[in-house]
Formats: structure tokens, C-alpha cells, sequence
């Protein structure tokens, strides 16, 4: 793909034999079928070649891909390809040519818009893994049982693997983090995180000098767009969600991105780019938005704020790390409000840079595909590349993370109530005897009608340990007048 510049003259390549195992030096026949490009690395019969990694003549030819996954994604990167990949060999001076060598997918007989050639196509992701003149692994299949089975034979097969996918990564980053430190195997994985922002990069590389006190982010694009339309034509989840889907910004199954987990496994991914240490999904704390209510979202908009879904990566002072997902009140003044539709914005503090911002299409073909071109061509200059791992790798054994009754914030509390005399008071001692103090009390009593009967009751707290307010909350719910659970939203300061 693209045009190639003279890559081969005045290199002297090693190659093996594959047949007699024996090293030799790549020869004019080979050099002349190579750039006629008459031949594909792979096509060579005698000898047929197999070049490792540290030996791979970077100049030589173009780099063989091979694409799990030709979907959303996987065909957005055929089109980059397609249409850049000469702009890639140029801006590379000619040590970059890519070329997709072999696809794997569930049905080859599916009609697609990028139109690859019908005889790269495959239903067996073995068959790209294993191909010798395929150099670079690009799993787009999504899931974590498939996924992981093909990425761990790539890196045991020494091949980089560049992968979109979050939820293997959170999962089972531990299992894979090690096969690709033993196989000396790069895992490129910008596309994982908020899809077109370059956040990965600017984390692993730009930002390397700062020690990261906090990352704040709405990267879930789905939620997002669900809670604007919720905020702002007033509409309830269900239907909003419905539009959501309409429009095509949710899966038909959505569960992952409205429970919080999608936005959740990229968080552990940037906690353990951070801090270096694999992030245990199962000590996250995680809520979706799937039980914000529009009475929630008025509340917000009266106090002065906007309901996002927002996760937190945080360093506090003794070390402990606070990592959660949740729908939480922000200011409408804050720069994070102001992230509507679909998109993603990731706030970084860092002790040299100070506050950063960083703001882009967080999913899509072309956002997603252009991160995955991106970790191509790392991958394919860190392919000529010999000593040591050049990828990154969990850097800590382990790490503390900060229990989430630990964690502390202000918090808006609804509680739906009986209308009657001492409710407030009630309510009130409880939390005082918790320790917890009261910033304000609201309800929604028309200027009109001030006897009118009220059945919700908010409270703004002060900050406080969020095990404090639980404790404190379950008393509460054993009120007469209180008559269904509380709805808690924290009141984030950022
Ligand atoms: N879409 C986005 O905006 C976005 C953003 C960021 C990250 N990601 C991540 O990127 C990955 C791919 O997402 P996507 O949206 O491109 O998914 P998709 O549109 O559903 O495409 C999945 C592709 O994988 C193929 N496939 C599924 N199971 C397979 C198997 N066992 N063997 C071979 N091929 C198989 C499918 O084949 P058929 O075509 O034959 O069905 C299809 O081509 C996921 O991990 C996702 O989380 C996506």
C-alpha cells in the first residue's frame, strides 16, 4: 500500500532458510522480485524466508499485516490504509509501507464497504496469527475469550499485537502483560482508550516527566449523549437511549457502555499506565447510568449543576490509588460540561504540566482506525528495533487501591419522603450524629403553591468518606417517612 521509495538499496539483509534453519544474506533475486513487487515476502519458495524481529531489515519492503476483525473498525483501517499509507511511507522517509496481508472474520461472504480482496479473507484468526509474512497482529474481534486466545498465540509467536479492545486489556492485562515481557513482544493498545484521542501517547510518552496526580474523563460516548439528551430536551432514560440507538452511538447491546464498564475498563487502563501496576477490576468501583432520573437531572440544573458519567484516577498523598466510574454532579461552569453528543474529553494533572485537557471522538471507523494506524507504525519502527522490550509493561509488582468507603466528596442525596411534619429534622439528626454536615436542603415547592405536598427531599452534603454516609444512609432508610431508597450522586470538585 502506497508508494515505496527505493527501500532496499544499499541494505545488507539477513535472513534464515526456513527450510535449512541456515542465516544468509538477502541476495539481488530476491531484492529485484521484492521491488518489482513480482513477490510478497511470503511468496518466496526457495528460499522461503523467515527474518526475526531483531534481525527484520526495516528498509526492506513493505511490513505484513494481518487484521482479526474486519468490522467498524477493522475496515476503517483498510480505508486509512488505502488512502494515507503512501502520506505514512513518505512521512516515514520510506521505512513504512504497510501491507494487509491476511483478514480474518465471522463471515466472508458479508457484503462490506472497504472492498479487500476476497482470496486475503479468512473465518480462521490461526491463519493470520500464524502466516510468516504476517509481522504485525491487529485484533478488532472485540470480546475476551477469542481475543485473548489469538493475541497470546501472536506474542508467543514474538509478533506485536495492536488491539482496540479495553475490556481484554482490563481483564486480562496481567496474563498478557507477561506473555508480551517473556516474547519480547510489544501490545499497542491507543485504540482502546477514547478512541481517536492520542491519550495512551501523551500519558506513556509526552507526559513520562510528570508524576500523574489525576485523571479525570467522560469516555464513554453512549452515556454521554444519553444524560445530554436527558439534560437537555428533558427526556427519560429509556428513551433516550432508544435515540441513542436510532442514531447508531450504542451497540444493540448496550449493557457495557450504560453499566459503566466500558468507561471503567479504560480507566484501569489509564491507572495502570500512571502507576504502573495491573489494576485489579474487581476492587473498581463502578455504576452506570441506568438509574439516573430526570427529577435527578432538574435537581442538578437547579443547584448549578450537570450530571456527567465520569471516572476518576487519583494518587492521594499516602500512595493509595482511587479509581471509580460513576454518574456525578459537575459544576456548569467546569470545562467537562461542557462535553456534549458523543464526545470525549480527558482532563490530566500532572506535577510538571499542570492542568491538561485533551478532547476528541472517543469511538467511530475513522477516529478508532486512525489510532490503530498509529500503533501500526510504532509498531512497525519498533520492529528493526533489538534490544529489550520497546512497548510498554506494568512497571510496579503492585499498588493500593484506596477502599471507595475511603473516598471522600460532597454529595446530593434524594430521599423520597412522606410529606410531613419533622421529616427534615429526622433526617437531619441522623447525618449530624454521623458527622456528616448539611450544605443545603432542597425540594421542588412551586413559588405559587408553598402548601403544595412534596415527595422528594434533597440533601447537599458536606464532603465526607463515602463508608461514613453509607452507615449513616442505612438509618435513614429505616425512617418511617422515608419511603424508598435514597439516590446518592457524588458532587465532584475536580
Ligand atoms: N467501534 C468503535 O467505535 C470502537 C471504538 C474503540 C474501540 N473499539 C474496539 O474495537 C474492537 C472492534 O470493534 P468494532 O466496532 O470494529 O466491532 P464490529 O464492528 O462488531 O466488528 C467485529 C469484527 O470481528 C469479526 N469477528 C468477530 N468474531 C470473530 C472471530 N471469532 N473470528 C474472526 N473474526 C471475528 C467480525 O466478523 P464479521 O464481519 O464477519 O461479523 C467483524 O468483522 C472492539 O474491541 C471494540 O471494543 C471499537
Amino acid at each position: 500500500m502506497g508508494p515505496s521509495k527505493s527501500p532496499l538499496l544499499g541494505v545488507v539483509c539477513l535472513v534464515i532458510d526456513s527450510a535449512t534453519k541456515r542465516p544468509g544474506l538477502l541476495h539481488a533475486g530476491h531484492v529485484i522480485a521484492l521491488r518489482s513487487k513480482m513477490l510478497k515476502l511470503s511468496e518466496f519458495r526457495i528460499p522461503r524466508l523467515i527474518v526475526p524481529p531483531y534481525l527484520r531489515p526495516v528498509n526492506c519492503g513493505s511490513i505484513g499485516i494481518g487484521l482479526v476483525g474486519f468490522g467498524t473498525v477493522g475496515s476503517g483501517v483498510w480505508d486509512i490504509l488505502e488512502r494515507n499509507g503512501g502520506l505514512i511511507t513518505e512521512r516515514t522517509k520510506g521505512t513504512v509501507r504497510f501491507e494487509i496481508r491476511k483478514i480474518a472474520v465471522r463471515d466472508p461472504g458479508k457484503t462490506r464497504s472497504a472492498k479487500a480482496p476476497t482470496d486475503l479473507f479468512t473465518t480462521d484468526w490461526n491463519e493470520v496469527v500464524h502466516d510468516p509474512a504476517v509481522e504485525v497482529v491487529v485484533e478488532l474481534i472485540g470480546g475476551t475469550d477469542t481475543a485473548y486466545d489469538l493475541v497470546a498465540a501472536a506474542l508467543k509467536a514474538g509478533k506485536p499485537v495492536v488491539t482496540g479492545n479495553k475490556a481484554l486489556l482490563a481483564e486480562r492485562g496481567r496474563e498478557l502483560f507477561a506473555l508480551s515481557r517473556e516474547h519480547d513482544a510489544p501490545i499497542h493498545f491507543e485504540a482502546a482508550v477514547a478512541g481517536g484521542i492520542p491519550i495512551i501517547k501523551a500519558v506513556q510518552e509526552s507526559l513520562i516527566g510528570n508524576r500523574i496526580e489525576s485523571i479525570t474523563g467522560i469516555i464513554n460516548g453512549t452515556s454521554n449523549y444519553i444524560l445530554m439528551r436527558m439534560t437537555d430536551a428533558g427526556l427519560d432514560y429509556p428513551t433516550a437511549l432508544k435515540e441513542a440507538k436510532d442514531l447508531g452511538y450504542a451497540e444493540a447491546d448496550e449493557t457495557l457502555d450504560v453499566n459503566g464498564w466500558d468507561a471503567a475498563h479504560k480507566a484501569i487502563l489509564l491507572g495502570t499506565l500512571s502507576y504502573g501496576f495491573i489494576i485489579d477490576s474487581k476492587q473498581v468501583y463502578v455504576r452506570g447510568i441506568e438509574f439516573v432520573r430526570p427529577l435527578d437531572i432538574q435537581f442538578a440544573k437547579d443547584l448549578g449543576y450537570v450530571v456527567k458519567l465520569l471516572c476518576i484516577v487519583r494518587e492521594h498523598k499516602d500512595g493509595s490509588i482511587e479509581i471509580r466510574t460513576q454518574p456525578s454532579f459537575i459544576p456548569q461552569s467546569h470545562i467537562l460540561a461542557a462535553v456534549n453528543d458523543v464526545f470525549n474529553a480527558i482532563a490530566v494533572r500532572g506535577d510538571g504540566i499542570g492542568d491538561a485537557l485533551f478532547y476528541g471522538r472517543g469511538a467511530g471507523k475513522g477516529p478508532t482506525a486512525s489510532s490503530v494506524v498509529a500503533d501500526l507504525v510504532e509498531a512497525a519502527r519498533l520492529l528493526g528495533q533489538r534490544s529489550g522490550h520497546r512497548g510498554f509493561l506494568p512497571y510496579q509488582e503492585s499498588g493500593v487501591l484506596k477502599p471507595i468507603d475511603d473516598t471522600e466528596t460532597a454529595y446530593y442525596v434524594r430521599f423520597p419522603v412522606t410529606d410531613r411534619p419533622g421529616v427534615v429534622a429526622e433526617i437531619a439528626t441522623i447525618l449530624a450524629n454521623a458527622g456528616i454536615g448539611i450544605s443545603g436542603t432542597h425540594s421542588p415547592v412551586k413559588p405559587d403553591q408553598p402548601d403544595a405536598e412534596f415527595i422528594d427531599m434533597v440533601f447537599l452534603l458536606h464532603t465526607s468518606p463515602f463508608g461514613e454516609l453509607k452507615d449513616a444512609l442505612k438509618q435513614i432508610e429505616t425512617l418511617d417517612c422515608v419511603t424508598d431508597r435514597p439516590v446518592v450522586f457524588r458532587i465532584e470538585t475536580l
